[in-house]
Order: structure tokens, then C-alpha cells, then sequence
């Protein structure tokens, strides 16, 4: 019995050690910034089993948030918060100080927009470093998410030490986020490596711990601070320059009489290249490419490095979007004046309602700018859209759009576009010519539709 006792009471021991353990095991992560990057971080962090607060100056995002509601478009990224705030993982406040003061781990991920010179505003970066400098409580670990310029750990881990109100000490590490907008939850849980940058041993330690929370088999890259914030770069800048490659392409394609998709697949399954990322279109958009291309060309050019292949990389993509135009253009004798052109398409790519540079503004600009009478359509992207284009005819429904419409042009690969009933809209009054820059439409059924039609990279379409 007196055996029996001694050997409960040391289990007893064991597992109440263990939880303190596991409670000072579990560190509290604030997330700064509720971007893209930001909420996907915090919610998916939170869905692992971490303590999560999130912080964001908009309050209005922060009230929505707190109720379960995303203010982006995200598949399956709304269920994850729900369930997170309910398990009671997740906060969201708009004190960001109160949130670095409670935390151990402080991720930021605040906006780096590009200013008009090409350069990075790191603005909301450096004034998160401030409150950050003011408000070390404890010894935190301080990780950037946002994509910065080559150099900006350092130079924020310097700002932090120089401006600093108390004697405890911080550790910073650089995370580059590589997650797509559209599958960015599964991306973030499923990430083919984890890259960080960092001078510390023990950051190292706790950070792995961390990703291995809800990634544990991804390759964990660990190298120093500026090795880690230019694999951003240039993993972009390549994955922009083969769209960009693949376009170019597409044009000899369609001057040649060749079918593009069939060369990118045959030219892909050279293992060295791959097939993925290699689909001709209407040109790269949305908030990364553009902007981290622009950023690294300014850097070369601070640094009087000439990146030549980057450099053409934006050349092209600019010219891709009026090669769309051209297309159009064309169709039309040059006159748009009198025509009405239903636009299917809106976000710069499928599955998300972000429209930053998406090569359907060009475009719509460019016919309203001809004099066309322009209609669109998008399932997600109209509230983003009419904020940047407000006088167009947003349509209800794709029927809506196609309404007496002479021209169709589609410029996202929305899976209810893949679908369109061809045979219906060659049956009305009124069937127009198609012009499909994501090439997701049937060719042989519109070709013995006898549709006037077009796509990117296969001109010649009706010669076989
Ligand atoms: C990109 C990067 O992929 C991601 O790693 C980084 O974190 C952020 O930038 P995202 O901007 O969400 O992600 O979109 P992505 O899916 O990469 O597409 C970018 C653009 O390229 C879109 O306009 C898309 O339509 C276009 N694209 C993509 C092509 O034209 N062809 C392709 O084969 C792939």
C-alpha cells in the first residue's frame, strides 16, 4: 500500500511537472499586422495549438475579426478563425503594444508597399520597431514575415538595441512567408521549406519548434539574415521571369503556328524546369510579383548591379497585358467605339478577390479609354474592383454580362468560366467573339462551334 502511494505521488510529480513545463514550453506569439500574410500566420498558428494574439491598427478589421469574420477572401481560412476563437487560441486587438508586452514571440508582418522609386516603404515596419523598442518587457524573439529589402534585419535588430527603453534583451530572426493568395492556408500548413535568417542558436531552437507545430516534415533552411530575406527575392523574380519567358514564348507560338500549352508541358517535363508555374496568360499581377521584382531591380541599381533578365521580366509582363489589348484591338478594326465588351474576370488569378495589379485593369482601362462600353463579371473580386474602377457596368451574373455583348474576354481562370455553356451562348441573338488569355476554354468544341475565337499562344487555332 505505502508502495502504491509513494508511486502515485510520483506520477503525480511527473505530470504536474510536465505541465508547467509544457505551459512555459508554450510560448505567447503576437502577430502584428492582419494582411494576408499576418492572418494566415496568426489563424493557422493559432489552429496548431499555439497562443496567438493578433494586432492591427484598423479597427474595423479587428472588430470583424473578433467576430469570426475574415476581411479577405480565403478558402477554408474563415472556419480555421472561427474555430480558433472559439478554443479561445486566437485574440485580436488593436493594441499593439499591449500585445508585444504579453507576448514571447513577436512575428511582424505589416505591409512593405513600393514607393514610386521602385523602393520599399518600410514605413509600418519601422514604426512597429519603435513600439516594439518601447514596450521590451521580457526577452522576446523578434521575427520579420514581411518581405523587406536585403539588409533590413540588421538594420532593425540596430534600432532596436540603439532606441530601446529597458535592459532586457531580444533576438531577431527573418521568416520569409511563400504562401499563395487563393490556396494560402494550405500553402502556410504545407510549405515546401521553411527559410530563416537568423544570428542565434536558440532562436533557431524555439522558431523549428514552432513550425514543426504544424509542419513538422518541411526542410528548415537556416542561414543569416540577409541569405534568408533574398531567397524572397529571387524566388519571386525567377517564378515572375518563367511566366514572363512563357509568354514570350507564347507570342512566337501564336506568329509560328504552335500550340503553346503543348510546348510548355513538353518543356516541362524536363525534370531541371518543371511543369509547374509555366501557363501563358494575360501577364503576372497581384501584390507580390510586381512589387518584389520592382524592389530587387532598385536594389541592384543602388548597388550598380545590372539584372538584366529581371529587368526584361517586367518589360515583357507590361507588354503581355497590351498584347491582350492588341488582341481585342484587332478584332474590332481598331474601333471599340461602338462595341460592348463583357470582361469575365477580375482578380489577378482564381480563388481570391484581390484585384492589386491585376492585368484586368489594364485592360479595362485601356477599351474604356478607346471609347468601349465595357460590362464585367467576378464572383469574388466586384467590391474590390468597383473601389478601383467604380464607373464600369459591374454585372450580377455571367449571363448578365454576356448580355448583347460583341466581345467576350476572359482574364481569370474562375472555375465557373471553365464551365461556360458554349453551345447556349452560340445559340442567342447576339453571339460574340471570344478572346481567353487563361486558354481554359474547349478548343475543339469552339472551334466546331465556329465561334470567332482566340486564346494566348495558339493563333493558329483554326489550321488544325
Ligand atoms: C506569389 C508567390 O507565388 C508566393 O510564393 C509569394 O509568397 C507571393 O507571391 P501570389 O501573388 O499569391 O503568390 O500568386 P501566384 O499564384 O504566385 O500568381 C502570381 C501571378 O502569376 C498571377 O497573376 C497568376 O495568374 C500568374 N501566373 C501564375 C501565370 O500567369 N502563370 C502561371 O503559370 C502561374
Amino acid at each position: 500500500m505505502k508502495k502504491y502511494i509513494v508511486r502515485s505521488f510520483l506520477i503525480f510529480i511527473l505530470l504536474l511537472s510536465n505541465t508547467i513545463v509544457n505551459t512555459q514550453q508554450k510560448p505567447t506569439i503576437a502577430v502584428i499586422g492582419t494582411g494576408y500574410v499576418g492572418l494566415v500566420l496568426g489563424v493557422c498558428l493559432a489552429h496548431s495549438g499555439n497562443h496567438v494574439i493578433c494586432a492591427d491598427i484598423q479597427k474595423n478589421k479587428i472588430d470583424q475579426l473578433s467576430k469570426g469574420i475574415s476581411p479577405i477572401y480565403e478558402p477554408g481560412l474563415e472556419e480555421l478563425l472561427r474555430e480558433s476563437l472559439q478554443k479561445n487560441t486566437i485574440s485580436f486587438t488593436t493594441d499593439t503594444a499591449q500585445a508585444i508586452r504579453d507576448a514571447d514571440i513577436v512575428f511582424i508582418a505589416v505591409d512593405t508597399p513600393t514607393k514610386t522609386s521602385g523602393e520599399s516603404d518600410l514605413t509600418a515596419l519601422i514604426n512597429v520597431t519603435h513600439t516594439i523598442a518601447q514596450n521590451l518587457t521580457s526577452y522576446k524573439i523578434i521575427c520579420i514575415k514581411s518581405t523587406a529589402p536585403i539588409g533590413t534585419c540588421t538594420y532593425i535588430k540596430e534600432l532596436i538595441k540603439n532606441s530601446k527603453n529597458s535592459s532586457c534583451d531580444f533576438d531577431m530572426a527573418c521568416n520569409p512567408e511563400f504562401l499563395r493568395e487563393g490556396t494560402a492556408v494550405h500553402d502556410f500548413l504545407n510549405p515546401d521549406r521553411i527559410i530563416l535568417g537568423t544570428d542565434s542558436e536558440k532562436v533557431s531552437s524555439v522558431l523549428r519548434e514552432i513550425f514543426s507545430s504544424f509542419c513538422p516534415s518541411a526542410p528548415v533552411l537556416t542561414t543569416n539574415f540577409e541569405t534568408a530575406e533574398m531567397i524572397k527575392y529571387a524566388a519571386n523574380s525567377f517564378l515572375a521571369t518563367k511566366i514572363s519567358f512563357i509568354n514570350e514564348i507564347a507570342h512566337l507560338c501564336e506568329a509560328l503556328g504552335a500550340y503553346v500549352n503543348i510546348v510548355a508541358e513538353g518543356v516541362g517535363l524536363d525534370k531541371r524546369i518543371g511543369k509547374s508555374f509555366f501557363l501563358p496568360g494575360p501577364g503576372f499581377g497581384g501584390s507580390c510579383f510586381p512589387k518584389d521584382v520592382t524592389a530587387l531591380l532598385h536594389m541592384a541599381q543602388a548597388n550598380n548591379v545590372d539584372l538584366k533578365v529581371v529587368k526584361a521580366c517586367l518589360d515583357t509582363n507590361d507588354a503581355q497585358k497590351m498584347h491582350v489589348v492588341d488582341k481585342i484591338l484587332s478584332h474590332c478594326n481598331g474601333d471599340v467605339r461602338n462595341k460592348t465588351i463583357c470582361i469575365l474576370g477580375l482578380a489577378f488569378k482564381a480563388n481570391t478577390d484581390d484585384v492589386r495589379f491585376s492585368p484586368a485593369i489594364t485592360v479595362i482601362e485601356q477599351l474604356t479609354a478607346h471609347g468601349a462600353q465595357v460590362k464585367v463579371y467576378d464572383p469574388k473580386a466586384m467590391v474590390t474592383m468597383k473601389k478601383v474602377l467604380p464607373h464600369i457596368e459591374y454585372c450580377a451574373s455571367v449571363e448578365d454580362a454576356l448580355a448583347k455583348s460583341d466581345m467576350v474576354v476572359i482574364m481569370t481562370e474562375w472555375e465557373e468560366f471553365k464551365k461556360l455553356d458554349l453551345e447556349k451562348i452560340k445559340n442567342r441573338s447576339h453571339n460574340p467573339i471570344i478572346i481567353d488569355t487563361r486558354n481554359i476554354l474547349n478548343t475543339t468544341t469552339l472551334r466546331n462551334l465556329n465561334f470567332t475565337y482566340e486564346n494566348i499562344g495558339n493563333a493558329q487555332i483554326n489550321s488544325y
